[in-house]
């Protein structure tokens, strides 16, 4: 496998899935009104004073004054002035757009409408960046919100999450810094992620192999245990103070009822999915190397995993599809299986339990952060929250399965501890979904369900 890059990512071992460089913190003087409207544009800004987002219709009316940048939009080249130019357009498309919808569930505690029309002063500039960069014009995960939204607070320090803070806002408070900050952090183990998948493609000898997958699955241990801080990064009570800001346009029709018209650009309305942290290409990428891909049921949320794969960098698109077509000419169980690998099949079997490590314990925070938050049933990326993901950790117990299949004819696999694990995973996925079949389930129960099988994620 080659690396795949667009001067902006570049996913190879050196750099994973992060930019190549840290983002830009401001954009060029050349902008500057566009910059000042992101800086007065969170609820609450850098100084602590609440800006233009605490106020109703203040944001709307201050956008009005900013200049049509189109003319110098279409003739910048630099990769990161232009990825910093789409996250601020995105920035204050959802700030105009869903400032409405904001204060109305402020008021009521359901969202309102959002804005049906995207003035020409932003949708213009905003179309022009987006097609430079040959991504849709809405905020993504990685130019706008996430990975190209980073700065690091001490210079030479980590890319933990408590160095990080966002060049561009929402609410400004450190529960939206801390939720999409720590995003970046599980990132930061990205480099070996890739270095394990080149490694699962292109190895010379089975010792070779096992160690990639070994790889593989220390770096996803590395990365649940990243994860799991989101529970201190940032307090499930507050993820409303920016959550609407995220959402997306399609899948979304209570808030968008008749898509969004970009002004001076298209005569018919457009809709784009939003945000989600279903643009990540950690899951993904591991799914596909280890194989769970090919378990995923044929539904809904299939369908929506794999059009969320168009809501990425091309870049990252084609590693996805040269990744996926070198797994289907074989895959890794059978590349293990052939060679009666069963060190390099127990350490698949550690990828497999990270993964679902993973799944469960996201399937907390759906509960925890949105479900006991709102009774509002869709995420920000259009999904009906409650019932699509326990579907994926089937996909996972599924691959589990299979495997253990192999693993039984080694002599030192430990068949009946794992068989008793396994079953309590089983017995608790079916549990939770046969709680989720009753309308008025109390989310509370989720979390009583995985204490008592040791499962819970904090
Ligand atoms: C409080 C934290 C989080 C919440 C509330 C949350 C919420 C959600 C929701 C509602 C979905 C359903 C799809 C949609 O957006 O419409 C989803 C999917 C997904 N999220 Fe998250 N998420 C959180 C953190 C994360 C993190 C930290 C990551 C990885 C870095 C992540 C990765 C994913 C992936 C890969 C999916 C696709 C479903 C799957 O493959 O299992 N999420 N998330």
């Amino acid at each position: 496998m080659k690396a795949y890059t667009d001067g902006f990512f570049s996913i190879d071992p050196n750099h994973g899935f992060l930019p190549i460089k840290e983002p830009l913190l401001h954009l060029p003087v050349a902008y500057q009104e566009l910059q000042q409207l992101i800086d007065e544009m969170p609820i609450q800004k850098a100084n602590g004073i609440p800006g233009l987002l605490a106020k109703e219709c203040a944001f709307e009316e201050a956008s009005k004054a900013l200049p049509n940048y189109l003319n110098s939009v279409v003739k910048e080249k630099d990769t990161f002035v232009l990825a910093a130019l789409f996250r601020s357009y995105a920035f204050v498309a959802s700030a105009y757009t869903l400032a409405p919808a904001h204060h109305q569930f402020l008021a009521t505690g359901k969202y309102g409408n959002a804005h049906s029309i995207l003035p020409k002063n932003i949708a213009q500039p905003f179309v022009a960046v987006a097609e430079k960069l040959n991504v849709f014009p809405w905020l993504d995960y990685h130019y706008a919100y996430s990975l190209g939204n980073y700065q690091k607070i001490d210079k030479q320090g980590s890319l933990e999450w408590t160095n990080l803070s966002m060049a561009a806002k929402f609410s400004g408070m450190d529960d939206e810094r801390g939720f999409i900050m720590l995003h970046v952090d599980i990132n930061q183990y990205s480099p070996d992620l890739i270095k394990a998948v080149f490694g699962v493609v292109s190895y010379t000898n089975q010792n070779e192999l096992s160690d990639a997958v070994a790889l593989m699955a220390n770096t996803l241990k590395h990365m649940n245990t990243r994860r799991k801080l989101m529970w201190k990064a940032s307090r499930w009570k507050h993820y409303n103070d920016f959550r609407v800001f995220i959402m997306g346009i399609k899948g979304n029709d209570d808030i968008f009822p008749n898509g969004l018209l970009y002004e001076g650009v298209w005569d018919e309305p457009h809709a784009y999915r939003g945000q989600t942290g279903a643009q990540d290409n950690i899951i993904p990428t591991a799914d596909i190397a280890s194989g769970v891909i090919q378990y995923y049921p044929d539904n809904q949320l299939t369908k929506y995993l794999m059009d969320l794969r168009q809501y990425r960098p091309k870049c990252v698109q084609q590693f996805f599809e040269e990744l996926a077509e070198e797994m289907h000419q074989k895959s890794l169980v059978e590349r293990l299986k052939e060679n009666n690998n069963f060190e390099g099949m127990k350490q698949l079997m550690q990828v497999y339990e990270e993964i679902y490590f993973f799944r469960n314990g996201h399937w907390q925070f759906v509960q925890k952060y949105i479900m006991q938050n709102t009774a509002y049933p869709k995420a920000t990326g259009g999904t009906p929250i409650t019932s699509w993901i326990p579907n994926q950790i089937k996909a996972v117990l599924k691959a589990m399965h299979v495997l253990s299949i192999s693993l039984e004819k080694d002599p030192n696999w430990d068949k009946n501890s794992w068989q008793e694990s396994y079953n309590r995973k089983v017995e608790l996925l079916n549990n939770q979904l046969k709680m989720l079949s009753i309308d008025s389930y109390n989310p509370k129960k989720i979390f009583s369900l995985n204490k008592k099988f040791n499962m819970l994620d904090y």
